[in-house]
């Protein structure tokens, strides 16, 4: 019977399924739903030392629909970090952890661009017991106007810089969240883990817009008539997400062996799972997934990846952590191998003749040929 057990940076989770940053994750509350309901770990709402400067807007989603029937594919959102105070936080961290000491509970933090802060948060979360880090660099909207979130992960030397400054004073393992808005994400996930952190999520919303409404002809989602690109994620954004974590995870096995790698964008099912597992991912987190499906989708997501495991034997997600990540190469390799394996074949059909009528005149002396090698 495979396992879904798992230890990643010395974190022992029931499974690899992991509550992303977002509104799964916005209170103690929910958090303490989503252990319930067997989720591996849970990745708080991002927070800050200074929630006053957070607001929000309404409306702040837009969604993308399948044009041939209800079906939500895509999911922009201009949703700012949590707008609850840092002290109503440490809180209910601490009433988290009393509750669920087993319960692997992870703290996703934002500051500006300034070390004193980033060493404050760090160390105010480190005394309520949170389990682990996870560092958002990545939000691609509203944060970047005040040069927090991806305007400091769009920069690897800026990544470097802060996340050194967070490794400084942290006691417990820090994961870097990375943003999709980068030509190359492995410059960002080589700073980032250069600076000594130990893990990375990958990734984080796509730079969108989501639609114009063709009655009034504004952008959406609108407010007063006007808007600011969004985050893309949900179903849609699964295929760029899991080139990016193939990417991460080449990087992690070339040059950083030992750092992990949270697999994130579009996953709601064991299968989905399954990739980006097969791509390098040690867990998988779901965000949209659970604002689409609710909590209780983490049964079916379990069933399904033990269903995978047990088709293949596969004991434990070790066993199949990365394997796929060896079958990308380069497009002119690909051309070389089916040239290769094409003149392979040609010479197997030769070989193959066993009737008189398939002598072909045109090609009668490498035919003989074949028959003599066997
Ligand atoms: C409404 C909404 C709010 C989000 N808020 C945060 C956040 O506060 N911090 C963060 O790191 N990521 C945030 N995200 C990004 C998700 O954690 C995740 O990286 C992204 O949505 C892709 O995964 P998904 O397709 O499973 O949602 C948010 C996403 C959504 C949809």
């Amino acid at each position: 019977m495979p396992t879904l057990e798992t230890t990643v940076n010395g974190l022992k989770l029931p499974n690899p399924f992991v509550i992303g940053s977002g509104p799964p994750g916005t209170n103690g509350n929910v958090i303490g739903k989503a252990f319930d309901e067997g989720w591996g770990a849970v990745v708080c709402k991002t927070i800050s030392l200074d929630a006053d400067k957070v607001v929000n807007v309404q409306p702040r989603y837009g969604r993308l629909r399948s044009r041939y029937s209800d079906e939500i594919l895509g999911w922009e959102n201009i949703e700012l970090i949590s707008d609850r105070s840092f002290e109503v936080w440490t809180d209910e961290f601490k009433q988290v952890k009393d509750k669920y000491p087993e319960g692997v509970l992870i703290a996703s933090i934002m500051e500006e661009y300034d070390r004193d802060a980033w060493r404050k948060i760090i160390e105010r979360c480190q005394d309520v017991e949170v389990d682990a880090f996870e560092l958002n660099m990545s939000c691609p909207h509203g944060l970047p106007e005040r040069r927090m979130g991806s305007a400091m992960g769009e920069n690897p030397d800026i990544l470097e810089e802060v996340c050194g400054w967070a490794m400084e004073v942290a006691q417990k393992p820090v994961w870097v969240k990375l943003t999709p808005n980068v030509t190359r994400i492995e410059d960002s996930a080589r700073a980032s883990l250069k600076a000594g952190c130990q893990g990375l999520s990958a990734i984080n919303t796509i730079r969108s817009v989501i639609g114009v409404n063709l009655d009034t002809l504004r952008p959406e989602p609108s407010i007063e008539g006007y808007t600011t690109p969004g985050g893309y994620s949900c179903q849609a954004v699964l295929p760029i997400a899991l080139r990016m974590c193939m990417e991460v995870a080449a990087v992690i096995r070339d040059e950083f062996p030992g750092c992990t790698l949270s697999g994130i964008g579009g996953v709601e099912t064991g299968k989905d799972a399954a990739q980006f597992i097969l791509l390098g991912a040690d867990t998988v987190q779901v965000c949209t997934g659970v604002m689409k499906f609710g909590y209780p989708m983490i049964k079916a997501m379990q069933e399904e990846l033990l269903a995978f495991m047990e088709q293949h034997n596969f004991e434990r997600l070790e066993d199949f952590k990365g394997h796929s990540v060896q079958f990308f190469t380069t497009h002119a390799d690909l051309v070389k191998r089916q040239a290769e394996a094409r003149a392979a074949k040609k010479a197997g059909r030769k070989k193959m003749i066993t009737a008189d009528h398939q002598w072909d005149g045109d090609d009668f002396v490498n035919q003989s040929d074949a028959l003599a090698r066997g």
